[in-house]
C-alpha cells in the first residue's frame, strides 16, 4: 500500500530591521518543542537571505555593499531558490515545521515599496524563484520602526538607510498583508516581553495546525 507522504508546514516571520524576528523564532521553536504537541514533527529553523551554502554566500554580497536594485532583486531571488531548492523544500516533504526568518514578502516590502521596483514583477520573480512554495502562515512583527533600528544589532547597511527606508518597509508589508490577510498574524510589538509575545504566536500555530501534529 502506499502511504503518503505527510506534509510539512511552512511558516514565515517579517518585519522591519531589530522588530525581534530572531528573538521571536528562537522562542516560538524552544515552546513548540516544550508544548508536547509535536510528536514526531521536527522544527527546521532557517532565514533569507541565506538557508543553504550558496544562498549564504550571495548573503554576503547583497550585505556587504549597494548594489543595484534590480540587480539586488536577482541576486535575492537566485539565494531564494537555492534555499527552497536544497532546505526548504526537502523539508516539508520529510514532514518538518519550517520556521523562516525573512521570506518573499520581505523582496516585496524592501524591493518593490521602499525601493521602487514594480510590485507585479517581484511578485512574478518571487513566484519563479519559490516554484509554488508559499508559506501557510506569516507572522509580522509590527514595530514603530525607529524602536526596531535603535534595538538591531546586527547593523548592516539597510539599517544605515535609516528610519524613513524603514518607515517604506513597513508600509509595504502592510501592503503585502493586505492582499492576503488569512494568511498574516500581526503582533505589535510594544513594552510586551518577548516570551509573551512568542507564547501568542506559538498559540496561533497551535489552534491553526495542531490537528495535523496529532494526525502525524
Ligand atoms: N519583544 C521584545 N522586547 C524587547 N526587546 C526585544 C524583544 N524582541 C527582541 N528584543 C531585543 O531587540 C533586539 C533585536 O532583536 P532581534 O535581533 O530578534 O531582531 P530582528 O528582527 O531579528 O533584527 P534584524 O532585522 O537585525 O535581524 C535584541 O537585542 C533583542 O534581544
Ligand atoms: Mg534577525
Amino acid at each position: 500500500m502506499k502511504t503518503r507522504a505527510r506534509k510539512g508546514i511552512f511558516i514565515t516571520f517579517e518585519g522591519t530591521e531589530g522588530a525581534g524576528k530572531s528573538t521571536l523564532i528562537r522562542n516560538v521553536a524552544a515552546q513548540l518543542e516544550s508544548s508536547g504537541r509535536l510528536k514526531e514533527r521536527r522544527i527546521r529553523l532557517t532565514r533569507e537571505p541565506g538557508g543553504s551554502p550558496i544562498a549564504e554566500r550571495i548573503r554576503n554580497v547583497i550585505l556587504e555593499e549597494p548594489v543595484d536594485p534590480m540587480a539586488e532583486l536577482f541576486l535575492y531571488e537566485a539565494a531564494r531558490a537555492e534555499h527552497v531548492v536544497r532546505t526548504i523544500r526537502p523539508a516539508l516533504d520529510a514532514g518538518d515545521i519550517v520556521l523562516c526568518d525573512r521570506f518573499t514578502d520581505s523582496a516585496l516590502a524592501y524591493q518593490a515599496h521602499a525601493r521602487g521596483l514594480p510590485w507585479k514583477k517581484v511578485k512574478l520573480l518571487n513566484g519563479i524563484a519559490t516554484a509554488g512554495i508559499s508559506p501557510e502562515l506569516t507572522v509580522l512583527l509590527d514595530i514603530d520602526p525607529a524602536v526596531g533600528l535603535a534595538r538591531a544589532q546586527d547593523r548592516n547597511r539597510f539599517e544605515e538607510e535609516g528610519v524613513e527606508f524603514q518607515k517604506r518597509v513597513r508600509q509595504g508589508f502592510l501592503k503585502a498583508r493586505s492582499e492576503s490577510p488569512s494568511r498574516w498574524m500581526t503582533i505589535r510589538v510594544g513594552s510586551k516581553p518577548p516570551e509573551e509575545l512568542s507564547a501568542s504566536v506559538t498559540r496561533e500555530i497551535l489552534k491553526r495546525f495542531g490537528k495535523r501534529f496529532d494526525r502525524g
